[in-house]
């Protein structure tokens, strides 16, 4: 048995016979630019993963467009004052650029404004209509009578029925991942108005799901239980085992696909009906353009149906497009949906609204060269199996000391040396050694281990698995260390420098999917356009040979630099800026309260006294009981500050305090006056004191009674 039989039987993979892969990326909503959240989750992997089955010889339809429909660009199109067409034009265009610079391989990127989507679109919804495959009834639904609006999805918030979120959209809860009716929601509020909806009756057109859950308890619970992600899985079975129920697929909304259909004017095809037909229209409008029949891209049953997704999507992607897919009766059915979890920043949720990411534009203004360092971090750092938090300084720290220091050091010294000792040429080898036999049999295994690991979804692993190549070169080098022997055996010297450029080469091919930007640039440095036969993902497991002797190669170029201290600070205090600029945007200044006379002003007694003892309260989070001398008398006062300050500290502290409050019993202490506080400027809060740090424009912000 070969080294790399014994491979495919560790990993139980078999290298099939080429195949037909129709890949599909989420479409992203077009009202914002793509975040670090968006790559690391769903378009790294499925690019990484396009890739890799291209360049293993396979047939690939990498599709993906911009999510142009749906209530997010409705609301963000009233927020900015400008129409949702404005909306979608702007975000598709940046999205788009964003992506094709960053090195996302879509064979197209389409939109769902498109004309063939719309046809498509509407065929699919007509094509279900006659077949009696919707439920046509007239329900009551959530309507804002300000408004004049029924409200739908994400103009209505509520406490998911699931979970208890309380900032629940109507169609799903973005907490627990539950996908609901808006009706179902607890406490329905307006998002337009903040109202709270009354009930109207309309019609809709809605898919009943409840039909297809033998099919989808046997495709997924049965069929799929081994292949598919436990994460995805688990959703999966936690609906199914909830029990499924009809779907509204049209909503009273004016942004969307028009119901084709008597009886639906003024209504619009629901954005998750439309949008994942949207890869069907995007797979037509590729082919089209490359002269290439689309039908087997989708109807194929050898075709292999990936959807590449974030776990909010998994309920629309995994239950009801395959639904609908079923419905339809055409169509073949998604292979495999590897969602990802969610990734963090710097320990909090991404979001949007909030200015909490890393853009993607951004990123690429900020780092123009290093596309691949972002692809390599998040790739390190996938939310695979679980939520998972993006540092600046893991991001230094993967660049610094994995892409810089093990493959760039080791690619640069292999170049360098070749030129320095051969003028550019490949040598001559002979009488391998039997470490330089186990190193190029280490070589051969390394496509099927890193393809073992992509079959699997497992990028992090694949990842690793790249860099420990590079480790295994650097090893290599450190071991046998021509820059010694060269000095004593010439012949030794470029056995040496013989197998380094072999590894050198796999590293070349085998990044490709990684470090897309880097494995062109060391093909170039290794003079690839020179060789006859370039060398292939599959050609490194068989052939003994990548570059031959007399082959010649560049000159050395740093693939990675060292990213410093001051650049990552500089994305650190960007992030705290923004973080600043949303607190003090969502800051609610209280509004004046009323009017009192100068008479009920002279009421107040208010006099300056120091705190002479500190202890909290028992079993109180946020409560210290405190003796203070007023000058006239020593009394106890509760306050509300424990959170704030730690009792040795304030004992001594002179304070302003309300004296002639009527006492007030609190956790069965009485307290005799009142502390006043203010907020400084950093938000913290700090006692209105006469004797220093409290200036008149803290107090000016306002007095807090604690
Ligand atoms: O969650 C989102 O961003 C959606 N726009 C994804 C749509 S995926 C597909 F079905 F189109
Ligand atoms: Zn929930």
């Amino acid at each position: 048995m070969t080294a790399l039989d014994q491979t495919y039987d560790i990993y139980n993979i078999k290298m099939s016979q080429p195949k037909r892969y129709t890949i599909t990326a989420a479409l992203p909503y077009t009202n914002g630019p793509i975040h670090i959240g968006h790559l690391a989750g769903v378009y790294i992997p499925a690019d990484i993963y396009a890739r890799y089955k291209r360049l293993t010889g396979n047939d690939v339809a990498f599709i993906c467009g911009s999510d142009e429909h749906g209530v997010p660009i409705t609301i963000k199109a009233k927020k900015e004052g400008v129409t949702p067409q404005d909306i979608v034009d702007k975000y598709h265009a940046i999205i788009k650029q964003s992506f094709e610079d960053f090195g996302i391989t879509f064979d197209n990127y389409s939109r769902t404004s498109a004309k063939i989507h719309h046809e498509t679109a509407s065929e699919f919804f007509k094509t279900l209509n006659d077949k009696g495959e919707f439920i046509e009834e007239v329900s009551e639904q959530l309507y804002d009578a300000e408004a004049n609006q029924f409200l739908a999805d994400r103009f209505i918030i509520g406490t998911c029925p699931k979970c208890g979120n309380e900032e629940s959209y109507g169609d799903q809860c973005e907490n627990c991942g539950t996908s609901h009716n808006a009706t179902d929601l607890i406490n329905p509020k307006s998002a337009i108005t903040g109202n709270v909806p009354s009930l109207k009756e309309t019609k809709h057109w809605f898919l009943p799901l409840d039909k297809h859950e033998n099919f989808l308890k046997k495709w997924i619970l049965e069929d799929h239980k081994k292949d598919w992600k436990s994460n995805v899985y688990g959703q999966c079975k936690s609906w199914i085992d909830d029990g499924l129920r009809p779907r509204a697929v049209t909503r009273d909304l004016d942004w969307g696909i028009p119901v084709p259909a008597p009886g639906g004017e003024g209504k619009v095809l629901y954005v998750w009906f439309d949008a994942p037909i949207g890869y069907i229209s995007a797979t037509k409008e590729w082919a089209e353009r490359e002269g290439k029949d689309w039908k087997p891209y989708w109807k194929d049953e050898n075709t292999k149906l990936l959807h590449f997704i974030g776990k909010d999507n998994i309920v629309f992607h995994c239950i009801i497009f395959p639904a609908m897919l079923k419905a339809e009766g055409s169509y073949i059915l998604p292979d495999n949906v590897p969602a990802n979890e969610f990734l963090n920043l710097e320990g909090n949720k991404l979001s949007t609204s909030k200015n909490w990411a890393v853009w993607l534009p951004d990123y690429l203004k900020d780092f123009p060269d290093k596309q691949d360092v972002l692809r390599y971090a998040l790739t390190a750092n996938a939310p695979e199996t679980k939520d998972n938090d993006f540092t600046w300084k893991d991001f230094q720290a993967r660049n610094n000391n994995e892409l810089v220091a093990i493959f760039g050091n080791f690619i640069n010294r292999v170049v360098v040396l070749t030129n320095k000792y051969y003028e550019g040429i490949v040598p001559e080898s002979s009488n391998f050694s039997e470490i330089d036999n186990e190193t190029l049999k280490k070589i051969k295994a390394y496509p099927e281990v890193i393809s073992s690991s992509l079959e699997r979804y497992r990028f992090r692993e694949a990842g690793q698995e790249l860099m420990n190549l590079a480790r295994l070169g650097n090893k290599y080098l450190a071991d046998e260390e021509p820059w010694k022997v060269i000095k004593q055996d010439e012949a030794r010297t470029k056995t040496i420098m013989f197998v380094a450029l072999q590894i050198a080469s796999a590293l070349a091919t085998l990044s490709e999917p990684f470090l897309p930007f880097s494995s062109s640039k060391l093909k170039t440095i290794l003079g690839f356009e020179n060789l006859t036969t370039v060398p292939n993902w599959l050609d490194i497991s068989s052939k003994n040979v990548l570059l031959p002797s007399g082959h010649e190669i560049g000159k050395a170029e740093l693939l990675f630099s060292k990213i410093e201290d001051q650049e990552i600070q500089a994305q650190l205090e960007k992030l705290e800026a923004s973080k600043r600029a949303n607190e003090a945007a969502n800051k609610v200044i209280e509004p004046q309260k009323e009017t009192i006379s100068f008479d009920d002003f002279t009421k107040l007694d208010i006099r300056v006294g120091t705190i002479i003892e500190a202890e909290k309260m028992p079993k109180a989070k946020k409560l210290l009981v405190l003796k203070v001398d007023t000058g006239i008398d020593i009394r106890t006062i509760v306050s509300g500050i424990a959170e704030s300050f730690k009792t040795e500290e304030i004992i001594g502290k002179q304070v302003t305090v309300l004296i002639n409050l009527a006492p007030r019993k609190l956790r069965g202490v009485e307290s005799e006056g009142m502390i006043l506080m203010t907020e400084s400027e950093d938000g913290k809060l700090v006692f209105v004191n006469p004797d220093a740090a409290t200036s008149l424009a803290t107090v000016a912000n306002g007095l807090t009674i604690s």
